[in-house]
């Protein structure tokens, strides 16, 4: 079976300056919610643009469950949320933006209402479905774009910095949310690195045009020195567990794991 997400050797760089992605290659397998950290800059943002048909590469290939991903053509495989919400909404009133997509697509009038309804109850966003998107706060316009983006049922899930302006319930609803999409694939991008350790199966770092580990969270994070080369820092917890384990007081499993080095979490890269 091929991966949801195959990208072999991509190269890229805006014009006149130095590639941003430098031969970078990695799968992401069905189910998978693989997290992206990295400086800022570090690529993480075009990454997603590439794999959205938004931006086409100078070198290299990514495929969507077998399929090359073409510069322009709408791809309902693939549903990526903004960093920047407000730019994806564009229809008169949340209910419409969320259909937008599944209209798109050629779905019945009944299968639309269905997704439109399913989207709003698993964002929390129901109340909002006759409001102004334009109208809404950031946090809020951010769960309408991801319910429109749900709606659609993309195989391949793309949040860029999907916690930035979420207060501290919708943040929690949201990683209850996905980590619930059992056979869904995830690309994630984010400085909240706690979330990323909650709710990612595999993390991959990014830095300078290549990556710089691709392994589990809990022992790619835990690596102090790697973390900080690459302007990144432990999360909370696990300095927390770290310290406990350094004085004695407890053994965890992940402060233990937070020994293996940075190499050893490179063993997932494709
Ligand atoms: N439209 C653009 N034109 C020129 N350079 C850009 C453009 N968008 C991003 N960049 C540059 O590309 C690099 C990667 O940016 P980006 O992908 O947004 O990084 P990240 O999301 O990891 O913070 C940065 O150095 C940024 O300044
Ligand atoms: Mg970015």
């Amino acid at each position: 079976m091929s991966s949801v997400l195959a990208i072999k050797d991509l190269i890229f760089g805006y014009p006149g300056q130095v590639p941003v992605l430098n031969a970078i290659s990695f799968n992401v397998q069905r189910g998978e919610r693989v997290g992206l950290i990295g400086p800022n800059g570090a690529g993480k943002t075009t990454l997603f643009l590439l794999i959205s048909g938004i931006v086409s590469a100078k070198a290299g290939q990514i495929m969507i469950s077998g399929s090359p991903v073409l510069k322009g053509r709408f791809n309902p495989a693939v549903g990526m949320v903004f960093q920047h919400t407000a730019d994806q909404l564009i229809c008169p009133t949340v209910c419409e933006d969320i259909a937008f997509g599944p209209q798109n697509m050629g779905l019945t009038p009944e299968e639309i209402a269905i997704n439109v309804d399913r989207a709003a109850v698993s964002t929390g966003i129901s109340p909002l479905l006759d409001r102004v998107p334009h109208q809404l706060s950031s946090g809020e316009q951010r769960l309408v774009a991801l319910a429109g983006i749900i709606a659609m049922q993309p195989e391949l899930l793309i949040l860029d910095e999907p916690t930035a302006d979420l207060d501290m319930r919708y943040r929690r609803r949201l990683v209850g949310m996905l980590k619930d999409m059992m056979q869904k694939s995830m690309l994630i991008a984010s400085h909240d690195l706690e979330f990323i350790l909650e709710v990612c199966t595999r993390v991959i770092v990014l830095d300078q045009g290549a990556i710089q580990a691709d392994g589990e969270p809990p022992i790619v994070m835990a690596d102090h020195h790697l973390m900080e080369e690459h302007g990144l820092e432990l999360p909370h917890s696990l300095t927390a567990a770290w310290h406990r384990h350094r004085s004695g007081t407890e053994c965890p499993e992940n402060a233990v794991r937070g020994n293996v080095s940075s190499a050893a979490g490179k063993t997932n890269s494709a």
